[in-house]
């Protein structure tokens, strides 16, 4: 049975962390990008077209306003969604139990059917409110993975750089992640 993660994309800066990811993890991917997640990789992909250059890379790419879409549903399995970049916005929608796009729709449904939610925040600094309403996600099972890449395997470049966070990601959708996970092997 294939694996299938849903992705969601909103308008936090970091469009790139999902581009990485959306090439290098090789499940079954469903693509969700908000208003303003495609406003944002316009600016910093310079793609003037999101969604037509995101798209070879997932195997359904679903619009955010549509509800009807089966990832709305807990009647779907999914093993895993993840949101990278994800906004303060959405984290705020989330938390409250609010569901009226389909990627908050589907971290609902994540949240009630006890499905793995990952969210990839991305702000700083974050202020009580965005605090709190992690802490709340975070005990309620929610891998809380702020956009932090680790430095102590020395990238050379931007990709690098961006690929050592993303390994994180793909480490928790069971994906080996390969040589840049650590500096050094465990003894
Ligand atoms: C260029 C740009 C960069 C932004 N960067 C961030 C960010 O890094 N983190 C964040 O929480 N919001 C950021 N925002 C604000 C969100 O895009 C805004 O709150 C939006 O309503 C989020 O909607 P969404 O979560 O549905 O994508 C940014 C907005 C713009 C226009």
């Amino acid at each position: 049975m294939s694996t299938r993660i849903a992705v969601g994309i909103t308008g936090s800066s970091g469009g790139i962390y999902a581009l990485d990811f959306l090439k290098r993890c090789p499940h079954d991917k469903f693509l969700i990008v908000s208003k303003w997640g495609k406003a944002v990789i316009k600016d910093e992909l310079g793609f003037a077209d999101p969604i037509a250059e995101l798209t070879p890379y997932a195997k359904r790419v679903y619009a955010d306003s549509d509800l009807t879409a089966p990832l709305a549903s807990g009647t779907n399995r999914l093993d895993a969604f993840v949101i990278l970049p994800a906004s303060t916005s959405t984290i705020g929608k989330i938390a409250s139990g609010l569901g009226d796009t389909l990627i908050t729709r589907t971290a609902a449904v994540c949240l009630k059917e006890r499905q793995k939610l990952i969210l990839c925040v991305r702000e700083t600094p974050l202020s009580t409110v965005t605090l709190r309403q992690l802490a709340d996600l975070s005990a309620m099972g929610v891998i809380v993975m702020p956009i932090s890449p680790p430095l102590y395997f020395v990238p050379k470049t931007v990709e690098e750089y961006v690929q050592g966070f993303v390994n994180k990601v793909l480490h928790h959708v069971g994906v080996d992640a390969g040589p840049a996970w650590r500096s050094e092997e465990m003894e």
